[in-house]
């Protein structure tokens, strides 16, 4: 469910129409819905109520960080899920509660175990036994005990991308469930450490639930055996990775929030009567379908085997259908009588990879100043986007009702090398 919807034939987001924007703030522009982000946030706490364990939604920050994005979601009661010592600072910025901050990523380096300890954040999620000493000699360093909870890979097949898969043991990321007593043991024995829990996450745009119950079953029964060696368990975070629609009818059909808690609920018999707070770690099921990327079409070009729809939007505004083949619904912001066209919807950068749609079936053919939405765009849209072929990155946009703001404003150009400079001895050359 997302604010996306026309009105008579022309698009709107939520009371705004999407060609005001694009008259107001140019193109390429991300839109976010501020309904929608609120719609998903509530509708995915409400459904995790149903596991009768208190529980911390922790928005996964990478998915989109736009402090606007941030603020919603904490204002509305989440923490959250960040990776790198810049996530924890734009949380901070806009006001997150330290104690509701999980910091995660298999590569922490020292100056960002320092701030994330300073900040006083609930805790570091750790991934491997050298991640752990660095820890400890930081806390020793500074004076203080590190909140901690282990990672662990229970390798089990997200059946996702494999771009995206993170919970196989071929894969970079946890401590291997096997291995976790004896790093339980290292911890206790460390002086600057303090367990509180364990972590996972298995993957990104899963459609199934079958996985995310193997990965707390397994969970389950190594919290029970460690109840038995006197660990004890006090938080469980099952990660993110919930999968959303991008195809509409007929697509991938992700589980509801709802059917999702329902399956997390049944896992978590796997713990009995132990006492945990769950954290989950969502990103994509909270921002992706709040978000949409603005876009012109600049020309159509007809190829000798394919047609070729040019937009002013390209692979460094939106990554994801060139990195991962990902496909994203482009829907056109003024309706007109259907003249169907098959194409390639394409962007300005010289590469082959640059595209938004392939062999896309169009309702109607766009026409040279149409514009076009390219929808489920609002996770790993921005926060991917890059300055390749000295691009602007585009403007982000929230929509609150009838009113829109600009939450980012457009790069100007010459920011794009404001941090470069020519040494002395190449002036005169
Ligand atoms: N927690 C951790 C530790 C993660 O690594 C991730 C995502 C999440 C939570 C949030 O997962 P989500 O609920 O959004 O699935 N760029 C890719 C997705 C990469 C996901 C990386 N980790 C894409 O555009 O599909």
């Amino acid at each position: 469910m997302h604010h996306f919807e026309y009105r008579g034939d022309e698009l709107f987001c939520e009371g705004v129409a999407l060609k005001q924007i694009a008259e107001a703030v140019g193109t390429p522009t991300y839109i976010y819905s501020h309904a929608t982000l609120e719609r998903h946030y509530r509708v995915f706490d409400q459904a995790l109520k149903q596991s009768g364990k208190p529980h911390l939604i922790c928005y996964s920050v990478k998915a989109n960080s736009n402090l606007a994005v941030l603020r919603t979601l904490i204002g509305l009661g989440a923490g959250v899920d960040t990776v790198s010592r810049g996530e924890i600072a734009r949380a901070l910025a806009v006001g997150c509660d330290p104690k509701k901050i999980v910091f995660s990523g298999v590569g922490k380096r020292d100056d960002e175990i320092e701030f994330a300890l300073n900040s006083g954040i609930l805790a570091l999620n750790v991934e491997s036994h050298g991640e752990l000493e660095a820890i400890e000699r930081v806390a020793a360093r500074i004076g203080v005990r590190a909140q901690v909870a282990l990672r662990l890979n229970p390798d089990v097949d997200a059946e996702t991308h494999p771009y995206i898969s993170t919970g196989l043991t071929k894969n970079k990321f946890g401590i291997p469930v096997a291995q976790a007593k004896e790093e339980f043991r290292f911890v206790r024995a460390q002086k600057h450490l303090d367990v509180i829990g364990i972590d996972c996450h298995i993957g990104s745009q899963l459609t199934k639930t079958a996985p995310f119950l193997d990965a707390i079953y397994r969970l389950g029964d190594l919290a029970r055996a460690l109840a038995q060696d006197g660990v004890q368990i006090r938080t469980l975070d099952i990660g993110g990775g919930l999968g959303i629609p991008y195809k509409g009818d007929g697509g991938e059909t992700p589980p509801s929030p709802d059917e999702y808690a329902a399956a997390v609920t049944l896992a978590l018999k796997a713990f009995g009567d132990l006492e945990v707070t769950l954290i989950c770690e969502p990103g994509r099921v909270i921002v992706g379908n709040a978000g949409v990327l603005l876009t012109r079409t600049l020309y159509v070009k007809q190829g000798e085997v394919k047609n070729f729809v040019i937009v002013d939007a390209a692979m460094n505004d939106l990554i994801r259908p060139a990195f991962y083949d990902s496909y994203h619904a482009i829907w056109p912001v003024e309706k007109r009588p259907a003249d169907p066209i098959v194409c390639d919807v394409v962007g300005p950068i010289c590469e082959t990879g640059d595209f938004l749609a392939r062999d896309r079936q169009l309702e109607t053919r766009p026409q040279p100043g149409d514009l076009l939405s390219v929808m489920s765009a609002g996770a790993y849209g921005f926060t991917m986007a890059s300055n390749y072929n000295t691009r602007p990155r585009p403007a982000e946009v929230m929509v609150r009702g009838e009113e829109f703001f600009v939450v980012r404003k457009r790069e100007e150009l010459a920011e794009l090398w404001c941090n470069e400079s020519v040494p002395a001895f190449l002036q005169n050359v």
